[in-house]
């Protein structure tokens, strides 16, 4: 039998993210929709670990709000990556056991990644650090992994720091590092701040473990799963990779994309078998799409559902509170927000729905639009099973109409339509014969009068 070993997961997430040049802390940017934090600690949830720590800068409460009920520790001035990992000691005291490092602006790690440092760091060997080293095609100004002949892990080399022949090494470092926490504390406790831009760096561990003839170890991902997030042209790098991820997730899963580069997900999309998705289509966060549904070419969906069989788009938005029911048919250039459409109701062109319920199979006309604010609050329309509404209608909420009513193209509905019934609420047609022919004539007669 073995025994657990507690393992504890630190994200450093204080760093004020300069080079972003934002008002919003770094790791609160999103990507595929989540902020970058909230990626990683969906990765460390799924280790199971029995610490978590955040480490935030003073003030980044809207950081502390995003990963609770996660505990934060704050790092009262941000002097570099060791000492961000000092600021979370005190949440740790006493632990003994694991404890994986990991930064909040590397969004892209997986679950089997943080496993294999994991396994590395309680190898036979026993080394006190494990880092995670990846080669990237540019390493740029990553810090760089400088290995012994023997292959074990010698010291890392900030960029800044580096020599020319440093610079040459195609390792870099990723940035994550599991230790052991019976040395840990020590180690890092005695990482000093004579660099390049005066800060305590975490990468000093290795060389410090080295010279008390520690071993130390190298674990290496794939670049594109530690891509580290220190600008908008990287953030849009990110963007790009998850997306390649989550497209090749729908398609594996059973969804035909037939035009993938195109369509955009959220980290939390839900797509049933058989979904058919066009070009340009964009899934914003929060949306569960069931079985068999077709949604065309440029629709955008935001915190919606839509059941089995459903037909959305072209063009068609769907926003917050949308359900759409089973073979209902969504169309072009019709707005749905938090609305009911019942099963197999149709709304095929030009309509705004907002605030209401439409009941089954009712068909909504074209240029429908439910009047939903008075500038003050926002009232409901209520459409009932079967009801027809004629083209160009307006239906000034609160209002009801009832089960199988008709209401005539070109009204505008202020109060309740009975099921069945038929209204019209418009201007009476009037014809006048001839009026046109006579017109004219007397335009025409003036006209000949002046000449
Ligand atoms: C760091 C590594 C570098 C590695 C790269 C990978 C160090 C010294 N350097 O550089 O070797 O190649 O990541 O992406 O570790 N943070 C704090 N408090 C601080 C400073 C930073 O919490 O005082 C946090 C940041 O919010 C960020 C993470 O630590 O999430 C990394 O900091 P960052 O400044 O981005 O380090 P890099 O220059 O990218
Ligand atoms: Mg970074």
């Amino acid at each position: 039998m073995t025994t657990h070993r507690p393992l504890a997961c630190v994200i450093l997430a204080a760093g004020k993210g300069t080079r972003m040049k934002s008002d919003l802390p770094k790791v609160l940017h999103r990507v595929a929709g989540r902020p970058m934090v909230g990626h990683v600690l969906a990765a460390v949830k799924a280790l199971d670990p029995d610490h978590v720590v955040v480490v935030v800068g003073p003030g980044m409460d809207d950081v502390a709000a995003a990963v609770a009920p996660y505990p934060t520790a704050v790092q009262q001035e941000q002097r570099g990556t060791a000492d961000a990992v000092r600021s979370a000691f005190g949440l740790l005291e006493g632990f003994s056991g694991d404890v994986v490092v990991l930064y909040g602006d590397t969004p892209l790690v997986t679950p089997d990644t943080l496993r294999a440092m994991v396994a590395a760091r309680r190898q036979a060997s026993d080394p006190a650090v494990v880092v995670l080293g990846m080669r990237p095609d540019d390493p740029g100004a990553y810090g760089r992994l400088i290995l012994n002949a023997r292959g074990g892990l010698e010291k890392i080399v900030e960029y800044l720091d580096a020599t020319e022949e440093e610079r040459r090494v195609g390792l870099c470092n990723a940035g994550l590092m599991a230790f052991d926490g019976a040395r840990m504390f020590e180690l890092i406790n005695r990482i000093g701040n004579s660099n390049a831009k005066g800060e305590y760096y975490l990468t000093d561990v290795v060389q410090i473990a080295r010279g008390d003839g520690m071993a130390c170890a190298v674990v290496e991902a794939a670049p594109a799963e530690v891509v580290g997030v220190n600008s908008r042209a990287e953030l849009a790098e990110v963007e790009k990779l998850i997306q390649r991820r989550l497209r090749k997730a729908a398609m594996d899963n059973g969804a035909t994309l037939t035009d993938p580069d195109s369509v955009t997900f959220s980290v939390d999309t839900r797509l049933g078998r058989d979904v058919v998705v066009g070009p340009f289509v964009v899934f914003g966060s929060g949306v569960t799409v069931g079985d068999r549904v077709e949604i065309k070419s440029f629709s955008h969906l935001e915190q919606v559902r839509i059941d089995t069989g459903a037909q959305i788009g072209p063009y068609a938005r769907l926003r917050p509170g949308a359900e759409i029911g089973p073979d209902a048919h969504i169309g072009n250039f019709v707005e749905i927000k938090n609305a009911k459409i019942e099963a197999g109701a149709k709304v095929n062109h030009l309509t705004y729905i907002g605030d209401a319920r439409v009941g089954a199979k009712a068909n909504i006309g074209a240029g429908t639009i439910t009047c939903n604010y008075d500038g003050f609050a926002k009232s409901h329309t209520d459409i009932g099973a079967g009801a027809f509404i004629g083209s160009n209608s307006a239906l000034v909420a609160p209002v009801r109409v009832g089960d199988g009513a008709i209401v005539g193209a070109g009204s505008v509905v202020t109060t309740d339509v009975e099921g069945d019934a038929l209204v019209v609420a418009r201007g009476r047609q009037q014809a006048y014969s001839g009026w046109a022919r006579r017109f004219r004539e007397r335009k025409q007669a003036e006209k000949a009068k002046k000449a």
